[in-house]
This record gives structure tokens, sequence and C-alpha cells, in this order.
């Protein structure tokens, strides 16, 4: 194969990886806002049928426009509780396309999207990266954009024009962990609870939906995304993702790093 059609099968497939990415995200979007519709939908249904019952002390020169009418919404309101229903069968977001992955590598491919507008805003960006970390399975479009993305995105939106930005990796016990901090304030200690709830922002045009869908990401990936908040200095936000007890397993080459020398390490004992 020639180097040209080498890298055209290259571009071809990054393009269907981005083209998968961007639906998976649109389906989570789409998803949790229908998930948001439903319940307004049923208190309406629920008040319609409670109106409906009291037809009868309606005087009787009104009381066949009255019905028809609230027949009418009764109708509309079944109509989309029905599209809701078939919408959230057909956006379900797709399945997740899981490899082990070391995620020194992924965050570094992150900080490289999110760097020209750091630059721009003179915001520094630090990394604290653990060695050789064990290597964790996750889809590395949705986790990388979905969450590490998100929450570069979040830490810049709130410093500004200047400031710092840490990125830290380390391996717990059972866990790897990301942790994205800056030094932009934090959170205000009231909103600690909220920031995570889906539309939820305190920015003239966010849409509320960033942490929201980062968070469902982790949990999709059996693990969660929690903050540590040092309310007037800065903020944490901590992705943790278990250590696949599959790639413990895994017969094929050890996916651990290897040292400069080429020695390999061994995976750890199962937890
Ligand atoms: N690093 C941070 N420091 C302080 N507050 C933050 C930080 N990240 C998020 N927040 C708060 O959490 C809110 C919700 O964040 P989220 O990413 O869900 O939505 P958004 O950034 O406002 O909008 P979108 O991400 O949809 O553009 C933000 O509006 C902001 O108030
Ligand atoms: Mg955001």
């Amino acid at each position: 194969m020639t180097a040209h059609s080498r890298s055209k099968k290259r571009l071809a497939r990054e393009a269907a990886e981005e083209r998968a990415s961007r639906m998976a995200y649109v389906g989570t979007l789409a998803s949790g806002l229908a998930h948001e519709i439903r319940s307004p939908l049923s208190s309406i249904k629920l008040n319609l049928d409670l109106l409906r019952e009291k037809l009868a002390a309606v005087p009787e020169a009104q009381r066949s426009e009255f019905e028809s009418r609230l027949g009418l919404i009764a109708r509309e309101v079944d109509g989309l509780q029905e599209l809701l229903t078939e919408f959230l069968t057909f956006a379900r977001p797709p399945k997740m396309q899981m490899m082990a992955t070391d995620v020194n590598d992924l965050v570094s491919q992150v900080i490289e999207l999110a760097m020209p507008e750091c630059e721009r805003k003179h915001i520094e960006i630090v990394r604290c990266f653990q060695k050789d970390l064990y290597p964790v399975a996750l889809d590395q479009h949705q986790f990388g954009r979905g969450v590490l993305l998100n929450l570069l995105t979040n830490a810049r939106e709130q410093l500004g024009e200047h400031g710092t930005i840490t990125l830290r990796t380390r391996e717990r016990q059972d866990s790897v962990e990301i942790v994205v901090e800056d030094n932009g304030g934090g959170v205000p200690e009231d909103l600690e609870e909220r920031i995570f709830d889906l539309f939820f922002s305190t920015k003239e045009h966010g849409t509320g939906l960033g942490l929201a869908i980062a968070r469902r990401i982790c949990q999709e990936h059996g693990g969660d995304l929690v903050l540590e908040n040092r309310p007037g200095h800065g903020a944490s936000f901590i992705a943790r993702l278990p250590k696949s007890r599959i790639l413990e397993y895994d017969s094929g080459e050890s996916l651990r790093s290897k040292d400069a020398d080429g020695s390999e390490h061994e995976p750890p004992e199962p937890q």
C-alpha cells in the first residue's frame, strides 16, 4: 500500500470516528432533553384529567365547548408522549467502543485540542501525570470529548483571561483518576449540588449540558465524576474509572507501557 492510500484510509477512518462520536454526543443530548420534556407532559396530562372530572360543574351552555377543547389538548398530549417514547428508543446513544487505553496518552491528546484557545487566553496547562498507569477500558471519543474536553472547556471559561489548569492522573486501588483542576475561584458553595443538573448554567450562553453529559459518560463506564471544591480558590473535577478486570486476563501483549530499557510491567494482581 502506498503512503498516499494509507493516509487517505487513515483520514477516512478518523472522519468516521468523529461522526460516530458526534452522533453519540447528540444521542445523549437528545435523550436528556426528551427525559426533561416527559415529566412536565405527565403533569399537564394529570391536571387535564382533573379538569375533565369537574366538567359537570361547568354551565350547560359552555360544557360542550370545554369538553371538546379539553379532549383536543388530551389527544395532543397523548401524541407527544408517544412521539417521545419512539424517539427515546431511536435516540439511544450507540454502544460504546471500549478500548484498552493509556489514560496519560488520551489526556495529552485532549490537551492538544484545548491548547490553542488556552494559549490565546494566557492560560497555562500543567501536567502532573503518574507514570506507568494501569490501562483502563474506555470509549476514547466519548470519554475524550464528552468528559475531558468538557471539563477543560469549563476550566478555561471559568479562568477567563489568565490562570492555570492542572491535569493530574493517578492510580488508586481499584481505579484510575483524572483530575482537572483550576485556580479560578471554584463553585459558589450553594451551587455545588446543582452544577451536575441537566440545563443548569450560570453562563449567559451556556446550555448547562456539559457536566450532566460528562457525569453520565463516566457512570456508563462504571465510574463517576465528582467535584472537589475550594470556594474562592478553585475547583477540581475528578473523573474516576474502574481498572478493568477484562484487561487483567488479556492474553495478548502486556498492556502496560514499557520502561526506557524496554522491560514491561505486568498488570498488578486482581484486587
Ligand atoms: N471549573 C469550574 N469552576 C467553577 N464553576 C464551574 C466550573 N465548571 C462548571 N462550573 C459551573 O457549573 C455550571 C454547569 O456547567 P456545565 O458545563 O454543565 O454547563 P455550562 O458550562 O454552563 O454550559 P455548556 O457546557 O453547556 O456550554 C457552569 O455554568 C458553572 O456555573
Ligand atoms: Mg460547560
